[in-house]
């Protein structure tokens, strides 16, 4: 009876084709009044020889309608998927119908107000490699090897290329900067950033950093990377620097000394963050800290230079302007 009941059930299964049907299918079969648990009643009136051998069958059976089932879920899977990238297929070589439709990407609004503001105030603007070597994502940013940060569960490596990674950070790019350009250095470093992050409501695989750098030989103070992070946030909120009321936390970031986290007071309205400062709450915003003399000796430069860098995850500033709960949003649209 079993090999029968099997045989009939796996023609069954070859007809179906859909994920609904497929369930349907499995709870007919295995769910709690299925045929299984009909069939489990039977073993109350066995003898315990009888019980054995039919409690034996009735697994194996189970075990291997199981695995069938699942088979099929997978092939009805890939099936659906290779027919989306079929039907997906977009012939980039046509003509545009009309040009006028859609609208800029917030993230690319935003990133090019940004560029457009800060050189103007006479900034290098510069977005940096994606793809870079460990020696400007960890190493020169005086990010030891037995930093947990270097570890590849929270980096992209390249197959094959074991020094070399998707960036993890826009840090990055002050590394480029000092060896490149020298000192003085004022830039914003702006662009994609990679961690290894499972993509939910609030953290993706890929987001965006805006970062600044200022080195100089004359000093420069906390005071000063206070000032241009308000200018910053001013600027990115649309408000008037002093609406913005900040403190400093002590932090740690390697490349940091000393290393603060930013704080803003703000409101709610409407879901929307205003920062301001008749805000009750404080709410952290940046990364922020005086150049470590070690980064300025990776870059071969003196340490007694003066400098502060302050970095920012743009996505979260924009939602937290614009009342967005949900990062995929940005990510999908
Ligand atoms: N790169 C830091 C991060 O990704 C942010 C930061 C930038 C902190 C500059 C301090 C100074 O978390």
């Amino acid at each position: 009876m079993t090999m029968d009941l099997l045989n009939n059930w796996l023609s069954q299964l070859e007809k179906i084709n859909t994920i609904n049907d497929l369930n349907n299918f499995k709870s007919s079969i295995l769910g709690k009044s299925g045929i299984i648990n009909n069939e489990m009643k039977k073993i109350s009136t066995m003898s315990d020889d009888e019980k054995k051998e039919f409690g034996k069958n009735i697994n194996q059976l189970k075990q291997t309608i199981e695995q069938a089932i699942s088979n099929k879920r997978a092939q009805i899977n890939a099936t659906y998927i290779e027919n989306i990238l079929k039907q997906d297929k977009i012939d980039v070589t046509l003509p545009c119908v009309n040009s006028s439709i859609g609208n800029r990407h917030i993230i690319s609004t935003y990133i090019s107000r940004i560029k457009d503001h800060y050189t103007k105030r006479g900034f290098t603007v510069i977005e940096g490699n994606e793809v870079d070597t460990d020696f400007f994502n960890f190493d020169a940013l005086n990010i030891p090897a037995h930093h947990p940060a270097r570890q590849e569960s929270d980096t992209f490596y390249i197959d094959g290329y074991p020094d070399t990674l998707l960036r993890t950070q826009t840090s990055t790019a002050q590394i480029h900067a000092m060896l490149d350009i020298g000192v003085p250095i004022r830039m914003i470093s702006m662009g994609k950033v990679y961690r290894s992050d499972n993509l939910d409501i609030t953290h993706s695989p890929m987001f965006h950093q805006i970062e600044c750098l200022v080195v100089d030989s004359n000093p420069i103070s906390i005071r000063n990377m206070k000032s241009e992070i308000q200018k910053m946030l001013a600027f990115i909120f649309d408000t008037n620097i002093q609406n913005i009321a900040m403190r400093l936390r002590p932090s740690y970031f390697p490349f940091t000394e000393p290393g603060v986290e930013v704080d803003c007071k703000y409101k709610k309205l409407d879901d929307k963050i205003v920062l301001s400062r008749e805000g009750d709450k404080w709410m952290e915003i940046a990364g922020a800290g005086m150049v470590h003399p070690n980064v300025f000796s990776a870059c071969k430069l003196p340490t007694n230079l003066f400098g502060f860098a302050f970095g920012m995850g743009l996505e979260r500033l924009i939602m937290l302007k614009h009342g967005i709960n949900d990062i995929r949003i940005l990510c999908e649209h």
